[in-house]
């Protein structure tokens, strides 16, 4: 296995390797109890959710299928208001959807993606979060899934960017705070 060095930018590990590997298959074992006999749908919201993704759905003995959306900020619009830049390839009504993020903040994005997926009329619709940041939420969301509550300001690795670098680190280390304002 690669070694991957801490970047200069983090500040300790906060999730190694094996701890989220554990708590990746007990969220799968959880969902697998939860929805047996059933069809479930993952769809996580590129790219932060891709990683996530892979390893849960491994770690799911149901019958699953995968897919995904993307989403954009507005340039200058309001935050937590994004557009669809690639939209579900399935027809997600009457079946139950998971949707599966990476981090919860301040729940503003899952919020309105979770508006767009219930205005397909899906059987079940819940939420699977790998990492919940309740300090800075703002929208009320329900999450049926957690795998980790934290209280660091800014994460990266696993799928966690900084401006779209380490999100390819197999833990999850915390950002020195002025790294992420400047
Ligand atoms: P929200 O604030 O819950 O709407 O989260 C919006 C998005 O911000 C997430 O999907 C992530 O892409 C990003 N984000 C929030 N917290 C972190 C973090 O700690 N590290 C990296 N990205 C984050
Ligand atoms: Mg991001």
């Amino acid at each position: 296995m690669s070694e991957h060095p801490l970047p200069d930018i983090c500040t300790h590990i906060a999730l190694s390797e094996p701890q989220i590997a554990e708590r990746v298959a007990e969220l799968g074992a959880e969902i697998s109890r939860d929805f047996a006999g059933s069809q479930v749908v993952l769809v996580t919201v590129l790219k932060g959710g891709l990683f996530f993704l892979a390893d849960l759905c491994r770690e799911v003995t149901v019958d699953v299928t995968l897919d995904f959306m993307a989403v954009a900020p507005y340039a200058h619009g309001t935050p937590g208001r994004v557009r669809v830049t690639k939209d579900l390839d399935e027809d997600v009504s009457g079946r139950n959807i998971i949707l599966v993020e990476d981090v919860v903040d301040t729940a503003l994005t899952v919020n309105y993606v979770l508006s767009l997926l219930a205005a397909r009329k899906p059987e079940q619709l819940k939420v699977c979060t790998l990492l919940d940041k309740p300090a800075r939420r703002i929208a009320e969301i329900a999450i049926d899934y957690t795998g980790f509550t934290m209280t660091e300001d800014f994460l990266v690795g696993y799928g966690l960017d900084v401006r779209s670098r380490h999100r390819n680190l197999p833990y999850i280390a915390g950002v020195r705070p002025e790294v992420v304002l400047t």
